[in-house]
Protein backbone atom coordinates (compact mmCIF):
# COMPACT_ATOMS: atom_id res chain seq x y z
CA UNK A 1 0.00 0.00 0.00
CA UNK A 2 1.15 3.39 -1.23
CA UNK A 3 -0.75 6.84 -1.01
CA UNK A 4 -3.78 4.46 0.04
CA UNK A 5 -3.31 2.28 -3.33
CA UNK A 6 -2.61 -1.51 -3.18
CA UNK A 7 -0.84 -3.45 -6.22
CA UNK A 8 -0.35 -6.91 -7.45
CA UNK A 9 2.85 -8.28 -6.81
CA UNK A 10 4.62 -9.70 -9.70
CA UNK A 11 8.19 -8.65 -9.42
CA UNK A 12 10.94 -10.93 -7.91
CA UNK A 13 12.21 -7.27 -5.38
CA UNK A 14 14.28 -6.07 -4.71
CA UNK A 15 16.57 -5.95 -8.12
CA UNK A 16 19.81 -6.26 -6.60
CA UNK A 17 21.90 -2.96 -6.64
CA UNK A 18 25.16 -4.43 -7.67
CA UNK A 19 28.85 -2.13 -7.65
CA UNK A 20 30.05 -1.62 -10.88
CA UNK A 21 34.74 -2.36 -9.88
CA UNK A 22 35.43 -2.58 -13.41
CA UNK A 23 33.75 0.92 -14.43
CA UNK A 24 34.13 2.21 -10.89
CA UNK A 25 38.00 1.70 -11.10
CA UNK A 26 38.26 2.84 -14.79
CA UNK A 27 36.23 6.41 -13.77
CA UNK A 28 37.71 6.72 -10.29
CA UNK A 29 34.22 7.15 -8.63
CA UNK A 30 32.08 4.24 -7.31
CA UNK A 31 29.46 3.57 -9.43
CA UNK A 32 26.79 1.26 -8.62
CA UNK A 33 23.71 0.09 -10.83
CA UNK A 34 20.42 -0.89 -10.08
CA UNK A 35 19.43 -3.71 -11.74
CA UNK A 36 15.81 -2.68 -12.87
CA UNK A 37 16.33 -4.65 -16.41
CA UNK A 38 15.42 -7.96 -14.27
CA UNK A 39 12.53 -7.22 -13.55
CA UNK A 40 11.07 -10.59 -14.71
CA UNK A 41 8.15 -10.35 -17.19
CA UNK A 42 8.40 -10.21 -21.12
CA UNK A 43 12.60 -9.41 -20.77
CA UNK A 44 11.84 -6.82 -17.87
CA UNK A 45 12.27 -3.20 -17.59
CA UNK A 46 11.17 -0.11 -15.70
CA UNK A 47 7.52 -0.16 -16.82
CA UNK A 48 6.59 -3.40 -15.10
CA UNK A 49 6.72 -1.96 -11.63
CA UNK A 50 4.26 0.90 -12.96
CA UNK A 51 1.84 -2.08 -13.89
CA UNK A 52 1.67 -3.54 -10.98
CA UNK A 53 -0.75 -0.99 -9.56
CA UNK A 54 -1.95 -0.59 -13.09
CA UNK A 55 -2.91 -4.39 -12.60
CA UNK A 56 -4.63 -3.99 -9.87
CA UNK A 57 -6.63 -1.22 -10.74
CA UNK A 58 -7.95 -2.80 -13.81
CA UNK A 59 -8.87 -5.74 -11.94
CA UNK A 60 -10.68 -4.22 -9.54
CA UNK A 61 -12.54 -2.30 -12.01
CA UNK A 62 -13.61 -6.08 -13.87
CA UNK A 63 -11.18 -5.37 -16.81
CA UNK A 64 -10.91 -7.99 -19.43
CA UNK A 65 -8.31 -6.06 -21.84
CA UNK A 66 -5.49 -3.38 -21.16
CA UNK A 67 -4.94 -1.15 -24.24
CA UNK A 68 -2.19 1.20 -24.62
CA UNK A 69 -0.23 3.52 -26.86
CA UNK A 70 3.32 4.95 -27.81
CA UNK A 71 6.22 4.41 -30.51
CA UNK A 72 6.15 1.15 -32.60
CA UNK A 73 9.38 0.51 -30.43
CA UNK A 74 7.72 0.61 -27.20
CA UNK A 75 8.98 -0.98 -24.30
CA UNK A 76 6.27 0.12 -22.03
CA UNK A 77 3.50 -1.80 -24.51
CA UNK A 78 5.55 -4.75 -24.29
CA UNK A 79 5.52 -5.03 -21.15
CA UNK A 80 1.79 -4.37 -20.63
CA UNK A 81 1.25 -7.17 -23.05
CA UNK A 82 3.51 -9.37 -21.18
CA UNK A 83 1.48 -8.33 -17.74
CA UNK A 84 -2.08 -9.10 -20.03
CA UNK A 85 -0.37 -12.12 -21.07
CA UNK A 86 0.34 -13.60 -17.45
CA UNK A 87 -2.95 -12.53 -16.00
CA UNK A 88 -5.24 -13.47 -18.70
CA UNK A 89 -6.19 -10.48 -20.46
CA UNK A 90 -6.28 -9.37 -24.20
CA UNK A 91 -3.92 -6.39 -24.76
CA UNK A 92 -3.34 -4.34 -28.26
CA UNK A 93 -0.66 -1.15 -28.44
CA UNK A 94 -2.35 1.27 -30.95
CA UNK A 95 0.87 3.86 -32.32
CA UNK A 96 1.08 6.65 -34.50
CA UNK A 97 4.21 5.61 -36.20
CA UNK A 98 4.29 3.83 -39.72
CA UNK A 99 4.62 0.05 -40.02
CA UNK A 100 9.17 0.22 -39.81
CA UNK A 101 8.94 -2.88 -43.08
CA UNK A 102 9.89 -5.28 -40.43
CA UNK A 103 9.13 -6.96 -37.35
CA UNK A 104 11.58 -6.41 -34.91
CA UNK A 105 13.02 -6.08 -31.80
CA UNK A 106 9.64 -5.20 -29.21
CA UNK A 107 7.03 -5.32 -32.13
CA UNK A 108 8.53 -9.23 -32.93
CA UNK A 109 7.56 -9.62 -28.77
CA UNK A 110 4.72 -8.21 -29.12
CA UNK A 111 3.36 -10.34 -31.63
CA UNK A 112 4.71 -13.15 -29.55
CA UNK A 113 3.10 -12.56 -26.24
CA UNK A 114 -0.61 -12.44 -28.72
CA UNK A 115 -0.75 -8.59 -28.98
CA UNK A 116 -1.88 -7.27 -32.10
CA UNK A 117 -0.37 -4.12 -32.87
CA UNK A 118 -2.81 -1.10 -34.34
CA UNK A 119 -0.77 1.51 -36.77
CA UNK A 120 -3.21 4.57 -36.68
CA UNK A 121 -2.72 7.63 -39.02
CA UNK A 122 -4.13 9.90 -36.05
CA UNK A 123 -3.69 8.95 -32.36
CA UNK A 124 -6.66 10.65 -30.87
CA UNK A 125 -8.55 8.93 -33.55
CA UNK A 126 -7.22 6.10 -34.06
CA UNK A 127 -6.75 4.86 -29.86
CA UNK A 128 -11.10 5.48 -29.58
CA UNK A 129 -11.53 3.54 -32.61
CA UNK A 130 -9.76 0.84 -31.24
CA UNK A 131 -11.25 1.05 -28.01
CA UNK A 132 -14.08 1.28 -29.87
CA UNK A 133 -13.93 -2.02 -31.71
CA UNK A 134 -12.92 -3.70 -28.73
CA UNK A 135 -15.55 -2.52 -26.27
CA UNK A 136 -18.46 -3.21 -29.12
CA UNK A 137 -16.59 -7.22 -28.93
CA UNK A 138 -17.55 -7.35 -25.02
CA UNK A 139 -14.30 -6.44 -23.63
CA UNK A 140 -14.18 -4.25 -20.89
CA UNK A 141 -10.78 -2.19 -21.58
CA UNK A 142 -8.87 -0.15 -19.51
CA UNK A 143 -6.89 1.93 -20.53
CA UNK A 144 -3.26 2.47 -19.80
CA UNK A 145 -1.50 6.08 -20.55
CA UNK A 146 1.35 6.46 -22.81
CA UNK A 147 4.79 5.62 -21.16
CA UNK A 148 2.58 4.27 -18.13
CA UNK A 149 2.67 8.16 -16.67
CA UNK A 150 -0.32 8.94 -15.17
CA UNK A 151 -1.32 9.76 -11.47
CA UNK A 152 -1.24 5.86 -10.56
CA UNK A 153 2.00 5.43 -12.46
CA UNK A 154 4.08 7.25 -10.01
CA UNK A 155 4.09 4.82 -7.40
CA UNK A 156 6.64 1.50 -8.77
CA UNK A 157 8.94 4.42 -8.83
CA UNK A 158 8.08 6.00 -5.42
CA UNK A 159 8.77 2.06 -4.00
CA UNK A 160 11.68 1.69 -5.99
CA UNK A 161 13.67 4.62 -4.27
CA UNK A 162 12.82 3.64 -0.84
CA UNK A 163 14.13 -0.61 -1.57
CA UNK A 164 17.25 1.49 -3.33
CA UNK A 165 17.36 3.48 -0.20
CA UNK A 166 16.99 0.77 2.38
CA UNK A 167 19.89 -1.06 -0.36
CA UNK A 168 21.91 1.92 -0.03
CA UNK A 169 21.89 2.04 3.50
CA UNK A 170 22.46 -1.57 3.94
CA UNK A 171 25.91 -1.63 1.81
CA UNK A 172 27.04 1.85 2.93
CA UNK A 173 26.70 3.86 0.56
CA UNK A 174 26.24 6.65 1.58
CA UNK A 175 24.46 10.22 -0.31
CA UNK A 176 24.68 8.45 -3.72
CA UNK A 177 23.26 10.47 -6.76
CA UNK A 178 20.90 8.53 -8.70
CA UNK A 179 21.02 8.65 -12.56
CA UNK A 180 17.81 7.75 -13.95
CA UNK A 181 16.46 8.33 -17.48
CA UNK A 182 13.77 10.57 -18.14
CA UNK A 183 11.08 9.81 -20.77
CA UNK A 184 7.33 10.51 -19.54
CA UNK A 185 8.41 11.40 -16.48
CA UNK A 186 6.84 8.94 -13.97
CA UNK A 187 9.73 7.10 -13.49
CA UNK A 188 11.44 10.77 -12.54
CA UNK A 189 8.53 12.01 -10.47
CA UNK A 190 8.23 8.70 -8.63
CA UNK A 191 11.69 8.55 -7.27
CA UNK A 192 11.56 12.09 -6.16
CA UNK A 193 8.25 11.17 -3.91
CA UNK A 194 10.09 8.08 -2.76
CA UNK A 195 13.17 9.72 -1.37
CA UNK A 196 10.73 12.21 0.35
CA UNK A 197 9.13 9.66 2.29
CA UNK A 198 12.08 7.70 3.63
CA UNK A 199 14.06 11.15 4.32
CA UNK A 200 16.65 9.98 2.10
CA UNK A 201 19.97 11.76 1.69
CA UNK A 202 20.01 10.23 -1.81
CA UNK A 203 20.28 13.14 -4.76
CA UNK A 204 18.41 12.27 -8.00
CA UNK A 205 19.77 13.15 -11.82
CA UNK A 206 17.00 12.98 -14.31
CA UNK A 207 18.64 12.80 -17.78
CA UNK A 208 16.33 13.43 -20.18
CA UNK A 209 16.03 11.66 -23.67
CA UNK A 210 13.91 13.17 -25.73
CA UNK A 211 12.55 16.81 -26.84
CA UNK A 212 9.62 18.39 -25.34
CA UNK A 213 7.18 20.28 -27.23
CA UNK A 214 6.99 24.10 -26.43
CA UNK A 215 8.10 27.70 -26.62
CA UNK A 216 11.06 27.20 -24.26
CA UNK A 217 14.59 25.61 -24.10
CA UNK A 218 14.31 22.23 -24.03
CA UNK A 219 14.97 22.35 -20.42
CA UNK A 220 11.91 25.14 -19.65
CA UNK A 221 9.68 23.07 -21.84
CA UNK A 222 10.22 20.00 -20.39
CA UNK A 223 9.70 21.58 -16.52
CA UNK A 224 6.16 23.53 -17.89
CA UNK A 225 5.13 19.19 -18.49
CA UNK A 226 6.67 18.83 -14.71
CA UNK A 227 4.67 20.91 -12.93
CA UNK A 228 1.89 20.12 -14.72
CA UNK A 229 1.89 16.66 -13.83
CA UNK A 230 3.11 17.12 -10.40
CA UNK A 231 -0.25 19.26 -10.01
CA UNK A 232 -2.64 16.64 -11.05
CA UNK A 233 -0.62 14.24 -9.09
CA UNK A 234 -1.02 16.41 -5.84
CA UNK A 235 -4.74 16.71 -6.63
CA UNK A 236 -5.37 12.70 -6.99
CA UNK A 237 -3.41 11.74 -3.83
CA UNK A 238 -4.49 14.75 -1.39
CA UNK A 239 -3.32 14.33 1.96
CA UNK A 240 -2.53 11.15 1.44
CA UNK A 241 1.32 12.43 -0.83
CA UNK A 242 4.56 13.81 0.13
CA UNK A 243 4.32 17.09 -1.17
CA UNK A 244 1.74 19.88 -1.90
CA UNK A 245 1.09 21.40 -5.17
CA UNK A 246 3.18 24.61 -3.85
CA UNK A 247 6.17 22.74 -2.89
CA UNK A 248 7.18 22.44 -6.98
CA UNK A 249 9.12 25.22 -6.97
CA UNK A 250 11.32 24.53 -4.30
CA UNK A 251 11.81 21.09 -5.34
CA UNK A 252 15.06 21.15 -7.01
CA UNK A 253 14.43 19.00 -10.79
CA UNK A 254 18.07 18.22 -11.49
CA UNK A 255 17.52 17.45 -14.79
CA UNK A 256 20.23 17.19 -17.88
CA UNK A 257 18.93 18.03 -21.46
CA UNK A 258 22.17 17.98 -22.60
CA UNK A 259 22.37 14.45 -24.16
CA UNK A 260 18.86 14.33 -26.22
CA UNK A 261 21.42 14.71 -29.39
CA UNK A 262 18.36 16.27 -31.13
CA UNK A 263 15.93 13.90 -30.80
CA UNK A 264 13.94 10.75 -29.60
CA UNK A 265 15.40 7.27 -30.42
CA UNK A 266 17.63 8.44 -32.70
CA UNK A 267 21.06 6.76 -33.20
CA UNK A 268 24.19 8.70 -31.86
CA UNK A 269 27.75 7.18 -32.11
CA UNK A 270 28.53 8.76 -28.30
CA UNK A 271 25.88 6.31 -27.03
CA UNK A 272 26.99 3.36 -28.61
CA UNK A 273 30.25 4.17 -27.53
CA UNK A 274 29.07 3.65 -23.97
CA UNK A 275 27.26 0.85 -24.68
CA UNK A 276 30.24 -0.80 -26.03
CA UNK A 277 31.94 0.41 -22.78
CA UNK A 278 29.94 -0.93 -20.52
CA UNK A 279 29.36 -4.22 -22.13
CA UNK A 280 32.65 -4.76 -22.26
CA UNK A 281 33.76 -4.04 -18.52
CA UNK A 282 30.35 -5.31 -16.64
CA UNK A 283 28.76 -7.26 -19.57
CA UNK A 284 25.83 -4.94 -18.60
CA UNK A 285 23.73 -4.11 -21.89
CA UNK A 286 22.03 -0.93 -22.35
CA UNK A 287 20.00 0.21 -24.97
CA UNK A 288 20.57 3.41 -27.58
CA UNK A 289 17.20 5.17 -26.68
CA UNK A 290 17.12 5.66 -22.92
CA UNK A 291 19.62 3.95 -20.86
CA UNK A 292 22.70 4.51 -23.49
CA UNK A 293 21.70 8.59 -23.34
CA UNK A 294 21.93 7.97 -19.17
CA UNK A 295 24.72 6.12 -19.15
CA UNK A 296 26.65 8.37 -21.41
CA UNK A 297 25.70 11.30 -18.69
CA UNK A 298 27.58 9.01 -16.20
CA UNK A 299 30.80 8.93 -18.05
CA UNK A 300 30.86 12.46 -19.21
CA UNK A 301 30.26 13.79 -16.19
CA UNK A 302 32.85 11.65 -14.39
CA UNK A 303 35.04 12.55 -16.98
CA UNK A 304 34.15 16.39 -16.75
CA UNK A 305 34.70 16.51 -13.62
CA UNK A 306 31.13 17.16 -12.62
CA UNK A 307 31.07 13.72 -10.63
CA UNK A 308 34.31 14.31 -8.10
CA UNK A 309 36.54 11.53 -7.51
CA UNK A 310 35.08 8.85 -4.84
CA UNK A 311 31.93 9.83 -5.05
CA UNK A 312 29.09 7.49 -4.96
CA UNK A 313 26.34 6.89 -8.33
CA UNK A 314 23.69 4.94 -8.82
CA UNK A 315 22.93 4.16 -12.65
CA UNK A 316 19.51 3.00 -12.94
CA UNK A 317 19.00 0.27 -15.48
CA UNK A 318 15.56 0.88 -16.39
CA UNK A 319 15.92 -2.25 -19.45
CA UNK A 320 14.98 -1.75 -22.92
CA UNK A 321 17.06 -4.08 -24.04
CA UNK A 322 15.29 -5.21 -27.07
CA UNK A 323 15.99 -1.57 -29.08
CA UNK A 324 19.99 -2.75 -29.89
CA UNK A 325 17.39 -4.90 -32.59
CA UNK A 326 15.49 -2.01 -33.96
CA UNK A 327 16.49 -1.48 -37.70
CA UNK A 328 18.03 2.05 -37.48
CA UNK A 329 20.30 1.27 -34.59
CA UNK A 330 21.24 -2.48 -35.71
CA UNK A 331 23.00 -1.42 -38.86
CA UNK A 332 24.89 0.80 -37.27
CA UNK A 333 25.89 -1.55 -34.69
CA UNK A 334 26.47 -4.08 -37.36
CA UNK A 335 28.61 -2.17 -39.07
CA UNK A 336 30.47 -1.23 -36.35
CA UNK A 337 30.78 -4.61 -35.06
CA UNK A 338 31.67 -6.23 -38.43
CA UNK A 339 35.62 -6.19 -37.62
CA UNK A 340 34.65 -8.92 -34.90
CA UNK A 341 33.17 -11.19 -37.37
CA UNK A 342 36.49 -13.31 -38.75
CA UNK A 343 35.01 -15.20 -42.09
CA UNK A 344 38.17 -16.76 -44.16
CA UNK A 345 41.05 -16.61 -41.80
CA UNK A 346 41.14 -20.04 -40.71
C1 LIG B 1 13.94 1.42 -21.04
C2 LIG B 1 13.29 2.67 -20.56
N1 LIG B 1 13.96 3.43 -19.68
C3 LIG B 1 13.44 4.59 -19.22
C4 LIG B 1 12.20 5.04 -19.64
C5 LIG B 1 11.69 6.34 -19.11
O1 LIG B 1 10.72 6.18 -18.12
P1 LIG B 1 9.56 7.26 -17.98
O2 LIG B 1 8.77 7.20 -19.24
O3 LIG B 1 8.80 6.84 -16.79
O4 LIG B 1 10.21 8.60 -17.82
C6 LIG B 1 11.47 4.27 -20.56
C7 LIG B 1 10.17 4.73 -21.05
O5 LIG B 1 9.62 4.23 -21.99
C8 LIG B 1 12.02 3.05 -21.02
O6 LIG B 1 11.37 2.27 -21.89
Amino acid sequence: MLFGHEKVSFLHLPTPLERLDNVSADLGINVYCKRDDLTGLGVGGNKLRKLEYFLKDAQDQGATMLITEGGAQTNHGRLTAAVAAKYGLKCAIVTADEYPGEISANLLLDGMMGCPVYFVKDMESGRQAVIDKYTAEGENVYYVPMGGSNELGILGYAECAMEMDKQAREMGIADATIFTTVGSLGTYLGLIAGLKVCGSSMKLRGINVLPYAGKGSDKDNLLAYMHDYFDRICDFYGDEFVYKKEDFDSISFDISTDYIHGAYNNAVEEVRDVMYYLARKEAIIIDPCYTGKTFEAVVSEAGRGRIKAGENVIFMHTGGLPGIYTKHHRVELERELMPYMHTDEF
